[in-house]
């Protein structure tokens, strides 16, 4: 996308906006499946969270791709989206045996990541095969909240505790059908993810009725010029070399699955936002805009950086500035970043802002989410309008009080 085409957006739309490239969302399925070609068979479990507008899980449809999810709630948009039930799979943690009862009778395959929960279900519903979630206690992943397989992680059920997952599956005759494991985002080092996958292998070759394996996710994209990505044709090529192994091992052919968000979908977005102020003080220069981190936490909640490009004044002179947002609270998006000259009025582009961006939004300050658009063979197509007041008002219930009768 050029800068013109968001600048446009940003003008017939208004700000703050979401916009997302369809094209490049595709060509990163292509890469991915491209990556694994080799493998004997795959299957891409979009995951959900990552981006879950309606319109984004019709295009993985189309793609071919299946769904996955971590709520009911996620489920029913997968339907709503026409995935078929069987092409999603539901890797809930914490949740109640009633929530997995319910997707479990919609005909969704079901990943369990605790053993009592295990032990309930297969206790009630025998005839219903489930996944199990591994946790390989291998540290990948970039930050401490988003690292999930490790020793002190709540994900997945220990390997040491295999013996016992074991003794579950056979006291109540249930079917294990999928292993599954996510070590956790943004994976810098390809030797530490095939080192966990050994150990799911050698898990997996426990059960004799899988028909898949799944290796989660945790792709890396760069966020900067020069920044390190998880080599996905590298993985592709060794994992499905490796996999074809061990299905050769195994006696027969199973899936190889996995459930990247991130990777399909952070680049194909961009973020924009109204520059309402420039402030400059003693120590710094601030563009405040008319955002903030009910819009985009992901540089709050995590430190995690977006490109932000003064689309406005692209070849401006760079000049040094924090970027802020509106928030009752210190909400900064970029300190000290070199952006072209930034008048009031101009437009910020944030790149990386097709996952985890507006699935973290809400109401805090009562502002209303931004909307959402898809752009597609040069055209832009309002995925999801802006907020109302309506919105923020809709589900309170007021209640007048006769206060002079509480005293
Ligand atoms: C179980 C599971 N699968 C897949 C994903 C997607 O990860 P990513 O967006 O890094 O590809 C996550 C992310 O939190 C996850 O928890």
């Amino acid at each position: 996308m050029q800068s013109q085409d968001l600048l446009n957006i940003a003008q017939e739309h208004g700000s703050p906006v979401y916009v997302y490239d369809a094209h490049r969302i595709v060509s990163q399925y292509e890469r991915l499946t491209s990556a694994f070609a080799q493998a004997k068979s795959l299957r891409i479990h979009y995951a959900v969270k990552a981006l879950s507008n309606l319109s984004i899980l019709k295009l993985f449809k189309q793609l071919g791709a299946g769904l996955d999810t971590v709520s009911l709630q996620e489920v029913q948009l997968g339907l709503a989206a026409g995935v078929e039930p069987h092409k999603i799979i539901y890797t809930p943690n914490g949740v109640s045996l009633e929530e997995i009862e319910q997707v479990a009778a919609m005909g969704v395959q079901i990943n369990i990541d605790n053993l009592s929960i295990l032990e309930q279900f297969g206790s009630k519903h025998p005839t219903i095969p489930v996944c199990v979630r591994i946790n390989p206690h291998v540290m990948a992943g970039g930050n401490a909240n988003i690292s999930v397989g490790h020793i002190d992680s709540k994900f997945g059920i220990s390997i040491h505790q295999i013996p016992h997952l074991l003794r579950i599956v056979e006291n109540t005759k249930m079917t294990v059908n999928g292993v599954h494991m996510h070590t956790g985002s943004d994976i810098l080092d390809i030797g530490v993810f095939l080192y966990a996958t050994e150990i799911l292998f050698e898990t997996a070759a426990k059960f004799k009725d899988l028909e898949f394996i799944d290796f989660g996710s945790g792709f890396k994209v760069p966020y900067k010029e020069g920044d390190v990505a998880t080599d996905i044709e590298d993985l592709g090529e060794q994992l499905s070399e490796r996999f074809n192994k061990f299905c050769k091992d195994y006696g027969r052919d199973i899936t190889l699955a996995f459930e990247p968000g991130k990777f399909l979908v952070s680049e194909a977005g961009y973020f924009l936002a109204k520059v309402n102020v420039v402030k400059q003080t003693t120590s710094t220069v601030f563009a405040g805009i008319d955002s903030g981190f009910n819009h985009l936490i992901r540089p709050m909640l995590y430190g995690s950086y977006h490109g932000i490009k003064n689309i406005s004044n692209e070849n401006g002179r760079n000049r040094f500035y924090s970027v802020v947002g509106y928030i009752c609270e210190t909400d900064t998006f970029a300190q000290n970043r070199q952006i072209s000259e930034i008048t009031e009025g101009d437009i910020l582009a944030f790149a990386n802002a097709g996952a985890y961006c507006y699935s973290m939004t809400s109401n805090y300050n009562s502002r209303y989410r931004p909307a959402e658009v898809l752009w597609y063979n040069g055209e832009a197509h309002l995925i999801r309008e802006r907020e109302t007041m309506e919105d923020i008002l809709k589900h309170q219930v007021p209640v007048e009080l006769a206060l002079e009768e509480l005293v």
